[in-house]
């Protein structure tokens, strides 16, 4: 039986595939999200073989024509949108070395795109019984913990850091917007996982850091509204 429509976008690859997997299994048909459409199908073909009900959507979320193309041409209900996109356009760098224009591509995906993509698929989320979206963040995001951190010695940079950072803060205006509907809006941490955009680095795999965002992307009615959280639970902001 069907759980309903899930769109994810940046699914070719990484956490972003792993996470339309793991809705798949959940029951849901997923769109798989891929600004390149060519490894979009291939991701789609090798989800199909792991018997995974998916359908490619190609969606570059930093592109307004493109995100409207991919509303106007979606076709049936959706129920849960997986805001998993993001980039850092290149290693991290000292703000005092990040250049404009990196700040400029990092913010257009991580943080317009996510509004582009919202705003564009909201009102057939608004149409679901029970309308789920996630946007997948980063403790690095987190004024809290990047202000404990200091002076520490973890990673520090410009531009994505503040990206994720606005993206939380738009999660929680999304959230006060759409309190009284049924839309369930959440900022998720996947934690440090090894994909294409550490190098590959860290022991953990994209499909565990997937399972706390479909987690949340499959919460019950009395889940939480504007909770940033990773797989331990509740995140400081
Ligand atoms: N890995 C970690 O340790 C970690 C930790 C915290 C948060 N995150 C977040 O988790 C999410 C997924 O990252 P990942 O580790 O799975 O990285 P990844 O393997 O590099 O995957 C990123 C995905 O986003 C897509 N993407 C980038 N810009 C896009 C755009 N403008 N439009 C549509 N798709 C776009 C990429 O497409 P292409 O293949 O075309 O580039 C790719 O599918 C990101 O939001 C990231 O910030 C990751």
């Amino acid at each position: 039986m069907t759980r309903g429509t899930a769109l994810v976008t940046g699914a070719n690859k990484g956490i972003g595939r792993e996470t339309a997997a793991a809705l798949g299994r959940a029951g849901f048909r997923v769109g798989v999200g891929s600004r390149d459409p060519g490894l979009g199908a291939e991701a789609v073909d090798q989800l199909r073989g792991e018997g995974i009900d998916a359908f490619l959507v190609p969606l570059d979320v930093s592109d307004d024509a493109s995100v409207t193309a991919a509303a106007a041409g979606w076709t049936g209900g959706l129920d849960v949108l997986v805001n998993n996109a993001g980039t850092s356009a290149g290693a991290l760098e000292r703000p005092s070395a990040t250049s404009v224009e990196r700040v400029r591509t990092v913010f257009e995906t991580n943080v317009i795109g996510v509004l582009r993509a919202t705003n564009a698929f909201l009102p057939l989320l608004l149409r679901s019984a029970a309308p789920r979206v996630v946007n997948v963040t980063s403790s690095m995001g987190s004024l809290t913990l990047q202000h404990d951190e200091l002076p520490g010695s973890g990673p520090v940079d410009g531009a994505y850091g503040p990206s994720k950072t606005a993206l939380n803060a738009l999660t929680l205006q999304y959230a006060r917007e759409l309190a009284r509907t049924p839309v369930l809006v959440n900022a998720v941490c996947p934690g440090y996982t090894a994909t294409e955009f550490t190098g590959f680095s860290g022991a953990r795999t994209p499909a565990q850091a997937a399972a706390v965002v479909v987690r949340l992307a499959t919460v019950g009615h009395d889940g939480p509204r504007g909770g940033f959280f990773d797989e331990s639970g509740a995140l400081p902001w």
